[in-house]
């Protein structure tokens, strides 16, 4: 048993579609979240900056004593894990290996579409993954950059007529090499969900990396002994290092519980 809090960290809110599905299969797990709003979106960055953001992130969360950190971010996952696994004495979890393994099983055709930002695409990490665990798979990928600032403002919504027309235009590809499985390489694309999945139709299974993440997490947590078996309902913190009012009203539409008390702004650049 170990009540530590597990650390969970994005650019912004896309890492919320982990810890929502972190709280719903571990609600004892106390989380602290941290999203990077004052320096997002993250995929259009070089490796460089991007390692330097990683660290500064867990970083901040290792204040907290975690028993873990995830990264709830495609961009991160596919860019820095090694580095940060290496320089960390705590298990460190990403989202590409369990986004590739529910997609190896979930394919039917082996033909498997994939949306991401540049920083993940250009990483060719998935498809490594992916290939590893089902040879021969067939990946359409496509980095989507103008995504993660809908979500951010809030523009992800069915009829949407912006976030209908780039999600038409990024997807195009994908669905005429016929996909019947799309990864949502992206943690914030889930919020699109909705868009996505009319658009690609009801044939084709969406794989939400942050869900696949957290439920790979659980496991490894169980594994080594490292679960909190204190009853009782978790404690939930967000912190963000610009305003929280935004944070707070679309995490809270998001999470569908009022997050407002539970966020506070800090300094990731002193870390
Ligand atoms: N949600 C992140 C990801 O999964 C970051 C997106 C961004 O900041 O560009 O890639």
């Amino acid at each position: 048993m170990d009540t530590r809090p597990i650390g969970v960290f994005d650019s912004g809110l896309g890492g919320l579609t982990a810890v929502r599905e972190l709280a719903r299969i571990m609600p004892e797990e106390d989380l602290i979240y941290f999203g990077d709003t004052g320096r997002v979106p993250y995929g259009g960055r070089s490796k460089d900056i991007l390692v330097k953001y990683a660290r500064q992130d867990v970083a901040f969360l290792r204040t907290f004593n975690p028993k873990a950190i995830v990264i709830a971010c495609g961009t991160v996952s596919t860019t820095a894990l090694d580095v940060l696994q290496a320089e960390n004495d705590i298990p460190i979890f990403g989202v590409v290996k369990p986004a590739a393994r529910a997609s190896a099983h979930v394919t039917r055709n082996g033909r498997v579409g994939l949306i991401g930002t540049k920083a993940s695409i250009r990483s060719g990490a998935y498809e490594q993954a992916l290939g590893a665990l089902r040879p021969g798979v067939e990946v359409t990928a496509r980095a989507c950059p103008l995504l993660v600032p809908l979500v951010e403002n809030g523009r992800s919504r069915p009829g949407d007529i912006v976030a209908e027309t780039v999600v038409a235009e990024y997807l195009a590809p994908v669905k005429s090499a016929g996909a019947d499985t799309l990864i949502l390489g992206c943690t914030h694309y889930p919020l699109l969900r909705e868009v996505i999945g009319a658009y690609m139709g009801p044939g084709v299974a969406l794989v939400d990396v942050g869900e696949q993440c957290a439920r790979w997490v659980k496991k490894q947590l169980e594994w080594a002994g490292l679960r909190n078996g204190r009853p009782g309902a978790g404690r939930h913190h967000y912190y963000v290092s610009d305003s929280t009012e935004d944070f707070s009203a679309l995490a809270s539409v998001f999470l569908e519980e009022d997050v407002a008390a539970g966020v506070e702004q800090i300094d990731i650049t002193a870390y």
